[in-house]
């Protein structure tokens, strides 16, 4: 846990990010009953809703819920629209405080509601996936998909405040759990080696501080980078070839699954390269390992996957950018790599799969 309050600089304000158990229930409330919101909409889905929905809008002052379904098909511009409806039903104004309850889905959608309504309204984050926690409620990006594409409309809109309870994680389901360690295991292998290893010895209720650890090492870099110029690069270390393996999957596969076997091909293609020693290869599979994580990928063409690639939007120019690694803690951002080099590592990943 943080010895003080852990702030994060966003373009227009800093911002809180509390991480602990009970954050969600005694000091959401008390930050909100302290800056005199008198209306507070709490969006949430019927998942997370009907778990803590009931107990958080009664600890907060003139709250009512708004529950969307679950899911990232539901994080559509019709969703959005009942959204607003229902902030206007309840007779939401300017005033209004939106908190949003939930993981990445909610929150970018809640966010993008509050970033929109009204021509924007006061937003709290209350995330409470692992992923959401470590990822989607830091760095201000809200929005929402289109039939053409993940997160095609949005904006960058700073919270409040973040408030991350960990005791919600009990109900996280497992699969869920580990996506979100996928994006910590990428935090500490772009930013904290001591994060990384930290994850080989963890103890039952060390999460708290394997979470700060990783929100540390964005804030580090979204601060660096708040409009996206370049470093923020970095947070996509395996990325490239796990979007690849998402979207040739048909989206069977999930995100932070995808991103674990594309930062074992990031550190294969580093070690190929002779950019990092083939040992970093054997710790990026042993924490993914011992995470519950896959390493490999069965199935797939890894022509399909180059292809895929080759329309990611951040190739727009034409050249193949990938994040590699030089060691644990050393990201190098590497132009012009060729097809043969991604197509070798990509068939070696499918090929030592364990019988
Ligand atoms: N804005 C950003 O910078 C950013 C970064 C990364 C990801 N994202 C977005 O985040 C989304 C993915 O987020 P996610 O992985 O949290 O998915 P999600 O929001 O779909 O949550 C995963 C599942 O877990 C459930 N859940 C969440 N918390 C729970 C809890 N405490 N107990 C029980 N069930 C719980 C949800 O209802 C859902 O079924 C994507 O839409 C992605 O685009 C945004
Ligand atoms: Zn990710």
């Amino acid at each position: 846990m943080a010895p003080e309050p852990l702030t994060i600089q966003g373009a227009e304000h800093a911002y809180p990010v509390v991480i602990r158990d009970g954050a969600l229930m005694d000091a959401l409330p008390a930050f909100v009953e302290a800056r005199g919101f008198a209306r507070v909409a709490v969006i949430t889905n019927t998942t997370v809703g009907a778990l803590y929905g009931a107990s958080l809008v009664e600890r907060l002052p003139g709250a009512f819920l708004i529950v969307v379904d679950d899911g990232e098909q539901y994080k559509t511009l019709d969703t959005l629209r009942t959204i607003y409806t229902a902030l206007l039903a309840h007779g939401a104004d300017r005033s209004t405080l939106v908190v949003t309850l939930g993981g990445g889905v909610v929150g970018d959608m809640g966010g993008f509601a509050a970033a929109s309504f009204m021509r924007g309204v006061t937003l709290v984050q209350a995330p409470t996936s692992l992923l959401a926690m470590v990822d989607a409620s830091l760095g201000g990006k809200v929005g929402v998909d289109l039939p053409q594409g993940k997160n095609l409309v949005g904006a960058f809109k700073d919270p409040l405040g973040v408030f991350a309870d960990t005791s919600v994680l009990t109900t996280l389901p497992p699969n869920e759990f580990r996506c979100g360690m996928a994006e910590i295991i990428k935090a500490g292998l772009i930013a904290d080696p001591a994060l990384l290893e930290r994850l080989q010895t963890r103890d039952a209720d060390g999460i708290g501080e394997i979470i700060t650890r990783a929100v540390l090492v964005k804030k580090r870099v979204v601060e660096a980078d708040r409009l996206e110029r370049g470093l923020r690069a970095v947070l996509n270390l395996g990325h490239t070839f796990g979007h690849a393996i998402e979207q040739v999957s048909g989206y069977a596969w999930k995100h932070g699954e995808a991103v674990a076997v594309g930062m074992v091909a990031a550190g294969r293609l580093s070690a190929a390269r002779g950019l990092c020693a083939p040992e970093l290869v054997d710790t990026v599979e042993r924490v993914l390992r011992a995470a519950g994580l896959p390493l490999y990928y069965t199935h797939l063409d890894p022509a399909a996957l180059w292809e895929a690639m080759a329309h990611d939007k951040k190739w727009q120019d034409g050249t193949a950018r990938f994040v590699l690694l030089k060691d644990v803690g050393q990201p190098v951002i590497v132009d012009g790599v060729t097809r043969d080099e991604v197509i070798a590592v990509l068939s070696e990943l499918r090929e030592e799969q364990p019988a």
